[in-house]
């Protein structure tokens, strides 16, 4: 059962909540004021905010989702062994059966499977061609000294589409890419499922079947980056004619199976936290298995806490309900699409993770050079007290000159986290969009103050570079009054 199969008497669409909430967090609406404060005192950076100046947190999903009751429940038997814990093994058993692979293991998160991963196989020289990178992948290969390719189709830059699956890898790209540069400098192909950066965009299994005949023909490997994989699944049974009747567990395990590693944060995929990295072949096992207690810790918890590996089994057990995996999509559909009726450009068709607000066009009249998707994030955050995320230049790395790369795209991420929000918050989103895009003008750019060399997204310090943000709090007061 998912919530789009529920049709509504007056024919709209409405995505309804198929859980009940049984515990709740207190949110912190502020006035603007202290929103200003807030943004100065953060660096106009979204991750400098606490939350107790926030009121929806749309920064990420990770780590983030709403846990189930069963999750909670399972962490109250925890086996907290060193070494052969109990709890692993129900993780072990969990992956086995929802991800059908052999051998597992864990890592702390995600970032940490990237860096197993690139210890093993990336070495100065290599290439990784992608149908798009992730920041914490990109950097783990860029560190070892390898380079990426990504090889999306020109469709899947386009903010405004209807493909279904922009996440696509571009066939013929990946094809003349490995005649060019041989397979030897090609450690394998990473393929991401539900393409985080591009606005949380699919793949179908079409394509990575076709990825799976290439590699096989050439002899290589496919690693497959399934942080996002429920999702993904869950879009492929709503898109792809071939799944419409598949169970998401069937579509699952056909996408696993299409693998030669997979590996996910169990911060997204799980509604969890944790990580790890699986596969049915012993050789790749072998080649990994010393790395983590080199990095992690022993081979039964991997850096990650057994309570959480409790959770993770359930969590991952939960990615084959549809009524768990249908609500963020769900909700994602209905935001990007009232907030268009709006006006307010979004990135189309509504993919995963979140809503993503094209600050290419809302803020047109802000140069790449002045960061048009980190002044965005600021200013929605000023006027809404909704924090989202850039994903844009700022999340981009400098290349090897210190020179800027400037991104495909510019968005402002509003994560919508598993069952987390209601539907009357994310109707505030909307309205405060709508009121930002039609006060787009008052929008200025920013300019780093304090760059970090590495990642620097995270730790980065900005300044506005003209009193916009006055200017638009001055706005806000006008047209809302003492509204909060
Ligand atoms: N791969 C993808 C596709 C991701 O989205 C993330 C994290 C990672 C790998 C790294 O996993 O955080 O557990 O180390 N994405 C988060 C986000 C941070 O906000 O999109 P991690």
């Amino acid at each position: 059962m998912s919530n789009s199969q529920v049709k509504f008497y007056s024919g709209e669409t409405i995505p309804l909540e198929l859980h009940k909430t049984r515990i709740v967090q207190k949110l912190n609406l502020v006035p603007i004021e202290r929103r200003l404060e807030a943004l100065y005192e953060a660096g106009f950076n979204t991750f400098g905010l606490n939350t107790t100046d926030i009121f929806l947190d749309m920064l990420t999903d990770s780590g983030t989702n709403a846990m189930s009751d069963n999750q909670l429940a399972a962490m109250m038997r925890a086996d907290d062994a060193y070494a052969g814990s109990q709890s692993f093994t129900r993780l072990h058993q969990a992956v086995k059966d929802v991800l059908n692979a052999q051998y597992f293991l864990p890592a702390h998160q995600g970032r940490a499977a990237e860096n197993i991963l690139a210890c093993a196989y990336v070495r100065k020289g290599s290439l990784v061609p992608m149908n798009y990178h992730f920041t914490t992948a990109l950097a783990h290969i860029t560190e070892k000294g390898g380079q990426i390719v990504e090889l999306l189709y020109p469709e899947s830059y386009k903010i405004k589409s209807s493909h279904p699956f922009k996440g696509n890898m571009n066939l013929e790209a990946l094809e003349a890419y490995i005649q060019k540069h041989g397979k030897e400098r090609i450690p394998f192909i990473r393929m991401e499922a539900s393409t985080n950066l591009i606005g949380g965009q699919p793949f179908s299994i079409e394509n990575f079947r076709a990825v799976r005949a290439i590699a096989n023909k050439y002899d290589m490997r496919i690693v497959l980056d399934a942080s996002l994989l429920g999702e993904n699944a869950y879009l492929v049974k709503q898109r792809e004619e071939e799944f419409k009747d598949t169970p998401l567990a069937d579509i699952i395990k056909i996408m696993t199976g299409l693998a030669d590693v997979i590996y996910f944060s169990a911060r997204k995929l799980s509604s969890s936290r944790g990580g790890g990295i699986c596969t049915n072949s012993e050789t790749i096992y072998k080649e990994l298995e010393a790395l983590v207690p080199l990095y992690e810790g022993f081979l039964t918890y991997g850096g990650i806490s057994i309570r959480e590996i409790e959770a993770m089994a359930v969590g991952l057990y939960e990615t084959q309900d549809e009524t768990v995996i249908s609500q963020s999509p769900s909700f994602i559909a209905y935001l990007v699409n009232e907030a268009e009726k709006q006006g307010v450009s979004m990135v189309t068709p509504p993919g995963v993770l979140g809503a993503h607000v094209n600050a290419m066009e809302v803020c047109s009249h802000i140069p790449q050079a002045q960061y048009p998707a980190g002044a965005l994030a600021s200013a929605f955050f000023l006027i809404s007290g909704v924090r989202g995320m850039e994903r844009g230049s700022i999340s981009n790395q400098r290349d090897e000159y210190g020179n800027e790369t400037y991104a495909d795209m510019e968005l402002l991420r509003l994560a919508v986290p598993r069952r987390v929000f209601t539907l009357s918050q994310i109707m505030y989103v909307i309205d405060r969009l709508a009121w930002l895009k039609d006060n787009r003008e008052l929008i200025g750019g920013l300019k780093f103050v304090y760059e970090p060399p590495v990642l620097r997204f995270f730790m980065g310090r900005l300044a506005p570079v003209s009193d916009w943000p006055e200017k638009l709090m001055a706005k806000f007061r006008k047209d809302f009054g003492d509204s909060l």
